[in-house]
């Protein structure tokens, strides 16, 4: 079985790839996982349709790709599994099931990391009729059009992001604990990020937690991060309209993405997510 043995339908102009008959818990035994990886760093996102996964075998999948990353805030994991992070607007008995702010706004995973999330993978249990759509961007894409100055000058550059930052931006009212902070001092990323695998370049970038950008004092960062970020949301983009028991998994290195609103009173959401972690990025020079 090689890739051309998977049947993948285009989703988007720039990224995402539907397959729509592939139990995903074949992956690893008749179906190779260097197919469905070569598939998704070709597709960037891959949506696999109508999966009957179990929360152990949501992880066992996740496992598939690396070790995954539990999220910093543990009280929106799912009951037993630290690594499972549930986004929901469902409230059981008095008791919110997840986090229903989660994932508002373009960002890429875990950019605040020294070892930000090289895959991040959604699992739909529970979708709106309309609404609550992700959309995706790809960086790699925009990246592509860039003339050779402009990427010139972008390589030897690294943003700086701090999840304080993000976390105080949100509103929070807790204060982080010690332990948080201590497992997340600020850090810097190439802004031209090359893939460990396939060699690909691309930009890597987010705003929320980014408090500069390093390597030029010439340049004012958060504005240049702010215009390239804008450039590959206008142009670059596809809208996951959800299906029930979707199971979507992207490569962060190159890709954007935001959830989008839904009437949160009238329909339920309820997303199972875990994180793949990756290296340390690797720049261009
Ligand atoms: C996320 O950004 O982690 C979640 C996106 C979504 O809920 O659509």
């Amino acid at each position: 079985m090689s890739t051309n043995d998977i049947r993948v339908t285009r989703l988007g102009d720039h990224l995402g790839g539907e397959i729509a008959d592939l139990d995903v818990q074949r992956i690893g035994g008749d179906i190779p996982l260097e197919a469905v990886k070569a598939l998704l760093f070709e597709y960037q996102l891959l949506c696999f349709r109508d999966q009957n996964l179990t929360a152990q075998e949501l992880l066992d999948f996740t496992r598939l790709f690396g070790d995954p990353d539990p999220h910093i805030l543990q009280q929106f994991a799912l009951p037993g599994f630290p690594d499972i992070v549930v986004l929901s607007n469902i409230v059981e008995d008095g008791r919110p099931l997840g986090n229903r702010k989660e994932g508002f706004g373009w960002h890429t995973d875990l950019t605040y990391m020294a070892r930000p999330a090289a895959y991040t993978i959604l699992y739909g249990l529970e979708v709106p009729p309309d609404g609550g759509d992700t959309l995706f961007a790809s960086t790699y894409k925009a990246y592509d059009t860039l003339d050779d100055d402009e990427k010139a000058r972008l390589r030897p550059l690294k943003g700086r992001y701090s999840y304080l930052k993000l976390y105080e931006s949100r509103n929070n009212k807790t204060p982080l604990t010690a332990e948080q902070r201590a497992r997340t001092p600020d850090v810097a990323h190439p802004l031209v990020r090359v893939h460990p695998e396939t060699g690909r370049q691309g930009m890597y970038l987010n705003l929320d937690d980014c408090i500069g950008v390093e390597g030029d004092d010439t340049v004012d960062g958060k504005a240049l991060v702010s215009r390239l970020f804008d450039y590959t949301v206008e142009n670059f983009q596809y809208r996951h309209k959800w299906r029930v028991r979707d199971l979507l998994i992207w490569d962060n290195r190159g890709a954007l993405h935001t959830a989008t609103p839904y009437d949160m009173e009238r329909h339920r959401r309820l997303i199972y997510r875990t994180s793949v972690r990756g290296e340390v990025p690797i720049g261009a020079d």
